[in-house]
Formats: structure tokens, C-alpha cells, sequence
């Protein structure tokens, strides 16, 4: 409530933020989190809390009057669709040059994303993140965080056969064939929920076009693992719809922490300010970096190093489809949840790591799916507006060129080899690649440079970074893993040293 005093605030709910509240309440701090987005427990009319990729409705998309599916062409022709402006579970966030998707709600990017749980490749890891010990990371950090999060792995004798992964085989063996390693992925998601719903004894989910707009059932999202966890210490207090606008040093020590509360039209209910004592900022690599280089414009943390709004990428991601033969159907059912990559990381040539991704449309299609993560070296910046109050991103469409050349080099080997061709009509007419949004937002207050080698914003004791903000752009493979191991080892660092 306005004027309260808290000892810890923590600034978004997604996998920063989720590590962040869980290690805190368990050392015995009250800590009280602050999300922008809804809390998605009550169901709809329809008796669902989320929709699916085939109906979007409200619940879809972050306020907006129209859908924005990544895949947004069919045949060449948007399939966009009106909705009703709405707080919705996904948002599409459109800057000059890309559109970043991100959730909204607590829960942050667990809510909506693939689940995909890959711990990056060690090499890599050290690369990006020198100053980290790798040794602690790879013993201690990253089993804490795939045990904490729920990971499991497929079977893969199950696999073998299941209706809802044919497009997976479809594409694994193709690769395969064209001289491409492969392997399987582990998921969030419940695989043994996922063989009941193949089987047709619970009610679908991952089987039933349920993913990129939340999943009701089945998926170990943030709320389900770490936020239930830090709820049941209680010492957890979770505030949903508020969306924190400033953070400044408080007369009284620790920081004053203004937020506006919103309805579900993004309308403003109420502005409060809260004092903290300290303050976790975990809004995400975008919500973070934002916020932060707004504070230093407008002289509310004027000391902030130059480095903070430095440094973010977009993980070298591009998505691209191939077009099957008649012949080699992908299958009518198409588990939303992603469980086999192609893994062509160690080509100095252009490392490529593909993520074989499901078109969940209920229909054959023939499409053969792909999310690309490159090693695309161009970095962008976040700068403040001044006439328009807003925080711009550099990124320019064309600094995606790198990781479609990376991409190309693969899908064109197995296009030739398996004689097939790309599909034009997915992400706009005439348009093979899609080079034009994210999944994977990385960086704008880069570990070791915008903060110490913790998370710590040098000059303003109290105040951390916590999320996808600190990796520098990329990290190899798809993001939340990385992200939850690193809160883990700043936070028990910050426990120990800052706060006991
Ligand atoms: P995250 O974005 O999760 O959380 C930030 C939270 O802060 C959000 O809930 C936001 O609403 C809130 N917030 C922002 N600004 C605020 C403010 N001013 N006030 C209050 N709250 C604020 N990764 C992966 O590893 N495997 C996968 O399979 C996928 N698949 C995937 C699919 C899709 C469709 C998307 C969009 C993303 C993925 N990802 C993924 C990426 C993954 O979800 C992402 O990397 C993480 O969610 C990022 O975690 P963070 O903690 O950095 O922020």
C-alpha cells in the first residue's frame, strides 16, 4: 500500500525475480514483489484461464486491438485478428527495428514461453561471461537451478512413436540425414502429463495449441515451482497490476519505489509510492533496461554507469519454415512444447542451434518449423527520449543479417539434400525469414559492466539487477536456465555478504 516500508521490493515476478523472492524469503526476509501483468488463477467464461494459439481472444495479447502472432502470414495474407484490448499474457513490444516478445503476469516469460530447459554449452558459457566461475556455475548453480524450475526429460522411447511429436522426427531424421547432429531437450513441461494427454485420459494442453498464450495445464510454470515455494515461507507478498515507474533514494535511506496500479484496459487506478530498503530489479532484460536508463535521464539515479542501456541482443534468433514433401506429413496434432534442437553449435563457421518448433494449427501442413539461435555479434542500446518520455532501442532490422547467413548455411544444406524448399508465405509475402522479432531478449545492464561481477548498481548500495539484463546478448541456447542459475549465484552472494 502507499507509504509502506519493506525491507526487500522485487521488481517483476519472471525467472530473476521468482529465484530472487524464493532465496530472500527462505533467509527469513519479508519480501514483496511488484508485477505489471495479471495474476492468471481465474478462469474465463469458457472455464479457462488461458486461450490457445487457434482462438486468441483478450487473454491473448498485452493491450492491443489486434493479434500480433509471430508467425503472423498464411499463403501470404496476415492472420491477424481483432480482440479486445485487454491486460493479456503476451506481449508483443515494438521498438524501430524488432519486436520483442515478452509474458505478462506473474509468472513473467514462464507463463507463455516453450519450455525448453538447456543449460548452455560450457565453452560458450565462459565466453560470454568470463569473470563467472564456470566451475561453480556448472557444479552448483545450474543442478540448483534445473531442480528448483522442474525440469525433466522426454522419453525417448515415447517419442519414437508419439502422433504429437511426428513433426520433430520428421525434421530430426531430415537433419540427420543432411549430416546434422541432433539431440533431444529438456522441458519444463510435464512429459508424463504429456504422454496422458496423447494417451486421451486428461484434458489437453501442449496437445491442444496451448503455448505461446499460456498453457492450462501440465507446464511447471514460475508460479507453480519458485513463487509457490517462496509463498509457502510466508514472507512473500506478490502485488499483480502494478507497474513500477521510478525508483529514487528515499529521504529516509533505502529507495522510494513509485508505481501505478492499472485495470485491465491499462488504465490508471492509483499511483503509490512504497520505501524499500533494497530493491531487486528483475522487469526482464526490457523492463529493467528501461526503467534504469529513464532514472539516470531523469536525475532520479543520476550515478548510474554508462554501461547500463549497453550491450543487448537478441540471442542471434530468426525463425524460418521449410515446406515438406506431400508425402512426409508433420501430423494433424503437434505438441506445443519443443523437444528436439539442431545442434550445429561447433561450426566456427556460423554456429547454429535450431530449435525444432511445432506449428500447432490442429491441421497437416506440411511446414517444417525452425527458431535459430546464431552467434550474431551486433549489440543494440536503450536511450531515453526526451520529448517523448520514452525509452528507445537501437536495434536496426538489418544488424539480423548475421544470424540469417548462420541459419541459411544449414537450412539451404538440408533444403538441397532433401530437395525441398523454403516456405515465402509465413512471415509476410514473399518473405522467408523471420528476422523481425525475438523470443529471446539478452542484456542492457551487462554483468561486470553495467553492475559488479553480482548484480550490484555500483554507487547505489541496495540496488540489484537480477534477470536477463546481465547476459550480454546471447548465451547460446534458449535463455531462462542461464538466467535462473545466474540469480542463484548473486543472490546467495548478496545474502551472504550484503543483507546478513
Ligand atoms: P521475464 O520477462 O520472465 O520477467 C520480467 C517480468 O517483469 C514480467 O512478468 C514483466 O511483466 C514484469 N515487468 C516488466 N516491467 C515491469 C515494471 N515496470 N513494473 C512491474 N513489472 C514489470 N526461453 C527458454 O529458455 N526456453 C523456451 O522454450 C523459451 N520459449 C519462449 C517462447 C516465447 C513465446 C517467449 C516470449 C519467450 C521464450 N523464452 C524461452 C524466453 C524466456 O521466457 C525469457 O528469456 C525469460 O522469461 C526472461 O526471464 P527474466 O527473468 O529476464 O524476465
Amino acid at each position: 500500500a502507499d507509504g509502506d516500508h519493506v525491507a526487500a521490493l522485487v521488481i517483476g515476478s519472471g525467472y530473476g525475480g521468482a529465484v530472487t523472492a524464493l532465496r530472500l524469503t527462505q533467509a527469513g526476509i519479508s519480501t514483496a514483489m511488484v508485477e505489471m501483468g495479471m495474476a492468471w488463477t481465474s478462469p474465463g467464461t469458457d472455464g479457462k484461464i488461458f486461450c490457445d494459439v487457434l482462438n486468441p481472444d483478450q487473454r491473448s495479447y498485452w493491450l492491443r486491438t489486434t493479434t500480433d502472432q509471430p508467425v503472423g502470414y498464411f499463403l501470404g495474407v496476415s492472420a491477424n485478428k481483432s480482440i479486445p484490448k485487454y491486460t493479456g499474457v503476451l506481449d508483443s513490444e515494438k521498438f524501430a527495428g524488432i519486436r520483442v516478445y515478452q509474458g505478462r503476469g506473474v509468472g513473467g516469460g514462464s507463463l507463455v514461453n516453450g519450455g525448453m530447459a538447456v543449460v548452455p554449452r560450457r565453452d560458450y558459457f565462459t565466453e560470454i561471461l568470463p569473470a563467472v566461475d564456470a566451475a561453480a556455475m556448472y557444479a552448483t548453480y545450474f543442478p540448483r537451478a534445473t531442480a528448483a524450475l522442474g525440469v525433466n526429460a522426454i522419453d525417448t522411447a515415447w517419442f519414437a512413436t508419439a502422433d504429437c511429436y511426428r513433426y520433430a522426427r520428421v525434421s530430426r531424421d531430415q537433419a540427420t540425414a543432411s549430416g546434422y547432429a541432433t539431440r533431444f531437450l529438456d522441458n519444463v513441461y510435464d512429459f508424463g502429463y504429456m504422454k496422458q494427454e496423447q494417451a486421451g485420459t486428461v484434458t489437453r494442453s501442449a496437445l491442444a495449441s496451448e503455448v505461446i498464450y499460456g498453457n492450462n495445464h501440465g507446464k511447471r510454470s514460475l508460479d507453480k515451482t519458485y513463487l509457490a515455494a517462496a509463498a509457502a515461507t510466508g514472507r512473500l507478498s506478490i502485488t499483480a497490476q502494478h507497474v513500477v515507474t521510478a525508483v529514487a533514494p528515499h529521504s529516509a535511506g533505502g529507495y522510494a519505489v513509485t508505481m501505478n496500479q492499472i485495470d485491465t484496459v491499462g488504465a490508471r487506478v492509483a499511483t503509490k509510492t512504497v520505501r524499500a530498503d533494497r530493491v531487486f530489479f528483475a522487469a526482464g532484460s526490457v523492463g529493467t533496461s528501461k526503467l534504469l536508463v529513464a532514472m539516470r535521464a531523469q536525475g532520479k539515479l543520476p550515478n548510474l554507469p554508462a554501461a547500463v542501456g549497453q550491450g543487448w541482443g537478441n540471442n542471434g534468433n530468426v525463425m524460418v519454415a521449410r515446406a515438406q514433401h506431400l508425402w512426409n506429413t508433420t501430423g494433424a496434432l503437434e505438441s506445443g512444447m519443443p523437444a528436439v534442437g539442431i545442434d550445429n553449435w561447433a561450426d566456427p563457421a556460423g554456429p547454429v542451434f535450431a530449435e525444432i518448433a511445432p506449428f500447432p494449427a490442429g491441421t497437416e501442413l506440411w511446414i517444417s518449423l525452425y527458431l535459430a539461435i546464431t552467434k550474431n555479434p551486433n549489440r543494440a542500446r536503450f536511450a531515453y527520449n526526451a520529448a517523448t518520455g520514452q525509452v528507445e532501442l537501437s536495434w536496426q532490422t538489418a544488424q539480423n543479417q548475421p544470424a540469417i547467413d548462420a541459419a541459411k548455411r544449414v537450412f539451404d544444406t538440408i533444403n538441397k539434400a532433401q530437395a525441398t524448399v523454403y516456405r515465402s508465405d509465413l512471415f509476410g509475402a514473399n518473405k522467408v525469414w523471420g528476422d523481425d522479432f525475438t523470443y529471446h531478449p539478452l542484456g542492457g545492464c551487462v554483468l561486470g559492466q553495467a553492475t559488479d561481477d553480482y548484480g550490484r548498481l555500483p554507487g547505489y548500495p541496495g540496488l540489484y539487477v537480477m534477470d536477463g539484463s546481465l547476459i550480454p546478448g546471447s548465451t547460446g541456447v534458449n535463455p531462462f536456465v542461464t538466467i535462473t542459475a545466474l540469480a542463484e549465484r548473486n543472490i546467495e552472494k548478496i545474502i551472504a555478504v550484503d543483507v546478513g
